[in-house]
């Protein structure tokens, strides 16, 4: 499979800018975006680790002074997405979006790391950046944890980065939509308008962004006043994650830790309180309308990638996850097929996501072996049956959203060519 590994470098190359890379090559996506930046980051570190390293020292050139690192950067203002750099009206020397996203730059930089291929002057860099993750690390236990409760908050769904996942649904049905919304999509012109959010989604989204814009982003009122606030078990899991890799980086470093481990501890115990034994399932929180939410999506199985250190709680997950895909020939579907809510076709409503097998098959890695490796199989076979999409049916694998997608390719890339 020379050829496709040849494919995933091209996608990645060719999509990319003045040292940062695009989600995909059409205009869907036209800016950077936080996650997807770290999958690609990772990507690049399989053949060019400076561009691995230029991508995240980009992203970070667009930290707030008080440490949040943006969903978006606009580094080119001129395009059609919506909602562009004048619609959030926020940033500082780079334009940006005025929300976050779930932080994995300290778990893509310790793999980075641990291929020991790194220069000293690589290595002087990675430990500029890793000061740069603690801060925006810190930023969350300061903003979005306030109750200390060693849990954060996401205050709009599109920090998730699973924008329309059913796990949303209760508490934005409770959004009173801000009247004469005026705005343009530019997402469903440019890709089939079943594969998208929906219209009353992106009303909903847009009353949130435009109340913290209100606010003028000031983090302590946005939690205070959100519309929208929401413990999730998926983004909590690569939070954990991410701390203990910084831990790890850290030490490395010899810089200090003992802030980020007694938050990880507090982590691990309160984590548990997520977990409903009858059900062997962990759930999120409305922290805004006092509800739980229990949706069965693949996000709640990233508690296998935080390695939580309960033998028992990780041994049901997997009997579980075991059964999530039974019957469908592509897994892992964003949520589990059975349930009302899902919908093959519709974005983060039912597809499959190359980075949510990515982060299962990390969990998976140090707990069950033989499944690990066939979630590494399986995803491989759908990539180069269906190419670099962006998400893919669970029934038959048909390629949806956009192509040329970069964390595809890049994933693709970690999967066939690093070891670990
Ligand atoms: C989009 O534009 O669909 C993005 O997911 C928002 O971050």
């Amino acid at each position: 499979m020379k050829n496709l590994i040849n494919k995933a470098k091209k996608t990645l190359l060719n999509n990319r800018r003045r040292g940062y890379t695009l989600p995909t090559n059409n205009k869907l996506y036209p800016a950077q975006w936080n996650w997807d930046s770290g999958f690609i980051a990772l990507g690049y570190s399989c053949f060019n680790l400076n561009f691995a390293l230029k991508e995240i020292d980009t992203l970070l050139k667009g930290q707030w002074n008080d440490g949040m690192v943006p969903h978006i950067l606009f580094h080119d203002t001129n395009t059609n997405y919506y909602p562009n750099h004048t619609a959030w009206n926020c940033g500082n020397k780079i334009h940006s979006s005025g929300i976050t996203q779930p932080p994995i730059l300290a778990t893509i930089l310790k793999r980075i790391l641990e291929k020991k291929k790194l220069n000293n002057t690589q290595l002087i860099n990675v430990k500029k950046i890793t000061k740069k993750i603690k801060k925006f690390h810190e930023w969350f236990i300061q903003y979005r944890d306030p109750k200390k409760l060693g849990l954060v908050s996401i205050l709009h769904p599109w920090e998730s980065g699973y924008d329309n996942s059913p796990i949303w649904d209760r508490s934005m049905e409770k959004i009173k939509i801000h009247k004469n919304l005026k705005y343009k999509r530019a997402d469903n012109k440019l890709i089939n308008p079943e594969f998208r959010p929906l219209n009353i989604d992106y009303d909903r989204y847009v009353t949130i962004k435009n109340h913290l814009r209100k606010i003028k982003y000031n983090p302590t009122k946005a939690y205070k006043s959100s519309l929208f606030n929401v413990i999730d078990v998926g983004f909590n899991s690569i939070f954990l994650k991410a701390n203990k890799d910084l831990v790890w980086l850290l030490d490395k470093f010899n810089l200090d830790h003992s802030k980020i481990n007694k938050y990880i501890k507090l982590t691990e115990k309160n984590f548990l309180k997520l977990y409903d034994k009858k059900k062997g399932t962990f759930y999120s929180k409305d922290i805004k309308n006092k509800k739980k939410i229990y949706i069965p999506s693949i996000t709640n199985y990233f508690v296998l990638f935080a390695d939580l250190d309960n033998y028992e709680v990780n041994k049901n997950l997997i009997q579980n996850l075991k059964k999530y895909n039974s019957k469908e020939k592509y897994f892992f579907s964003s949520i589990k097929p059975n349930h009302m809510s899902f919908e093959e076709k519709r974005y983060w409503r039912g597809p499959v996501w190359i980075n949510c097998n990515w982060f299962i098959y990390q969990g998976l890695k140090n707990k069950d072996i033989a499944f690990s490796n066939s979630v590494k199989k399986k995803t491989i076979e759908l990539l180069e049956k269906s190419n670099f999409y962006e998400y893919f049916s669970c029934k038959n694998g048909q390629p949806m959203g956009a192509n040329n997608f970069s964390w595809s390719a890049s994933l693709y890339l970690d999967l066939k060519i690093n070891e670990n």
